[in-house]
């Protein structure tokens, strides 16, 4: 995902800094510790700082998806009247996003009863949340914080969902112990990230997926991307389930996105052609036990 900064679309850069506290305090900034970089570790400073650097270049998808009726997951924009994630979820259920992005799920989410709190750590990600409330609504609460530690009570969500969030942005070690102590007994937790097998066809210097594996799988799940200066983490399906079992989740489903034939990727990390041979997206269901 940090190929962002380095592929065609994104990468954009800006030091102003456009942002108004008050929106924040109108839109429900009651939970969550203010971000500073020196309490935190690394790669949360590093791709806090790229993601307030790539914010601007996220205003026009966000505006898109937050008219979308139907919601639309991952780089394939899958539909959820296809994937069904979100059926099964009970009537004002309480939802956690997780690196909640321009917080288009949570908008949907909230459209259609729930009641989510959408989490992120750019300020100009949140505000550009804040100003699609204003245009499209409906409202909810955006709490602007590390995701890895949320100023919220233990069992106060059904559900935690992270689309490309902490789920590629943070250690799992960190973001999945708050995960658990954020949801109820029995919570729902989904998040969709790269594919190992992407990863590991992924060139070091980013851009899509080749048709060679050029990284290891094993070794560290950090993964640097220097060319942007940030950090990611990357997970075989065997870590993961070792991760998720070691901080209270049970495995329900493992979605692997094979975009249909004519499919246009909203960020090149695979070709069509690529992604319909090999999986290129993944989503994860668990259950905290
Ligand atoms: C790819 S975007 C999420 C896309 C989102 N699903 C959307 O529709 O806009 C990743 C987001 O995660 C946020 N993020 C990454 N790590 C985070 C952390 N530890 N705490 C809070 N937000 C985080 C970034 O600021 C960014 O807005």
């Amino acid at each position: 995902m940090a190929r962002i900064g380095t592929r065609g679309r994104g990468g954009v850069r800006t030091d102003r800094n456009d942002l108004d506290d008050a929106s924040f305090r109108h839109s429900g900034d009651e939970g969550g510790a203010r971000v500073t970089s020196s309490d935190v570790p690394d790669y949360i400073a590093k791709n806090w700082a790229a993601w307030e650097r790539w914010a601007p270049g996220f205003v026009a998808q966000g505006r898109k998806d937050w008219n979308e009726r139907d919601l639309r997951w991952g780089v394939w924009g899958t539909a959820e009247s296809e994937l069904g994630l979100l059926e099964t979820i009970k009537p004002a259920a309480d939802v956690v996003e997780l690196g909640s992005g321009t917080a288009a799920i949570s908008a949907w989410l909230a459209r259609h009863g729930a009641q989510p709190v959408a989490v992120d750590f750019s300020r100009r990600q949140l505000d550009t949340a804040y100003r699609l409330q204003l245009e499209i609504g409906p409202s909810f609460p955006l709490i602007y914080t590390n995701a890895e530690q949320i100023s919220y009570d233990v069992e106060s969500f059904d559900l935690a969902i992270s689309e490309y969030g902490t789920s590629l942005w943070s250690d799992p070690r960190r973001w999945l112990p708050e995960a658990r102590r954020l949801l109820r007994p029995n919570g729902r937790l989904i998040f969709v990230t790269n594919s190992a097998f992407l990863m590991a066809c992924t060139p070091v210097e980013g851009g899509p997926a080749t048709e060679r594996l050029v990284r290891d799988s094993f070794g560290s799940m950090r993964v640097e991307f220097p060319a942007d200066d940030t950090v990611e983490f990357h997970l075989t399906h065997g870590r993961w389930l070792k991760v998720l079992r070691a901080h209270g989740f049970e495995l329900e489903d493992l979605i692997e996105i094979r975009p249909p034939e004519k499919a246009t990727p909203r960020f090149e990390f695979a070709s069509l052609e690529w992604a319909r041979r090999w999986p290129s997206e993944e989503i994860w269901v668990a259950r905290r036990t």
